[in-house]
């Protein structure tokens, strides 16, 4: 079943001038709320943004990318403490956010909306557009909205034999 969200869920950088109703932004979160972390550390915290002077002002700080001002929502990512030490040689803690924002992407599509995931920023102009204390970092943001085009379109993967193996690395 949820396979058919993933394939559906696409990229969308287009959006139509339609309000979110909060109803279905809040579900959008809760499957976030809801994703693991290593350790149940949950080591997020999400800004909900709707109004349009913010979201044109962060639009410049992602890199000047028009469509995100064009989103009726964007969702901030911000990393408050560290994650669990993973295989000794990483922190969980964006992994961990990336989990939680992709279950929102999947209940997104889920809903008839869209998403983007946006990793040009600077973090700087975006912790200073949202207030966003020294100590906190931004992992990434996602842009939320009824996509233009609701068409499914076909994705361009690596193919099967060259992301697999069996039994051992190869
Ligand atoms: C961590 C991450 C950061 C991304 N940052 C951006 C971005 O800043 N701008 C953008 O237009 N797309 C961004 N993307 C979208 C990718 O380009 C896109 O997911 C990829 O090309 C695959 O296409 P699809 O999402 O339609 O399947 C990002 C995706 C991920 C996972």
């Amino acid at each position: 079943m949820i396979l058919e969200e993933i394939i559906k869920r696409k990229s969308v950088r287009s959006y139509l001038d339609k309000e979110v109703e909060e109803a279905k932004i809040m579900e959008v979160i809760e499957a976030g709320r809801f994703a693991p972390s290593a350790s149940n550390i949950q080591p997020w915290k999400f800004i909900l943004t709707t109004d349009k002077d913010i979201r044109n002002e962060l639009s410049i700080a992602c890199n000047r990318q028009r469509f995100v001002a064009e989103a009726p929502v964007i969702i901030t990512a911000c990393v408050i403490c560290r994650g669990y030490n993973m295989g000794g040689w990483y922190d969980s803690a964006c992994l961990d956010i990336g989990i939680a924002l992709d279950h929102m992407t999947l209940e997104a599509v889920h809903l008839g909306l869209g998403t983007c995931w946006i990793g040009a920023f600077s973090e700087e102009r975006v912790k200073k557009i949202l207030n966003i204390p020294g100590n906190i970092k931004v992992a990434a943001l996602l842009t939320l909205g009824y996509p233009r085009d609701p068409s499914i379109i076909k994705k361009h993967r690596k193919p099967l034999e060259e992301i697999l193996c069996r039994e051992k690395y190869e």
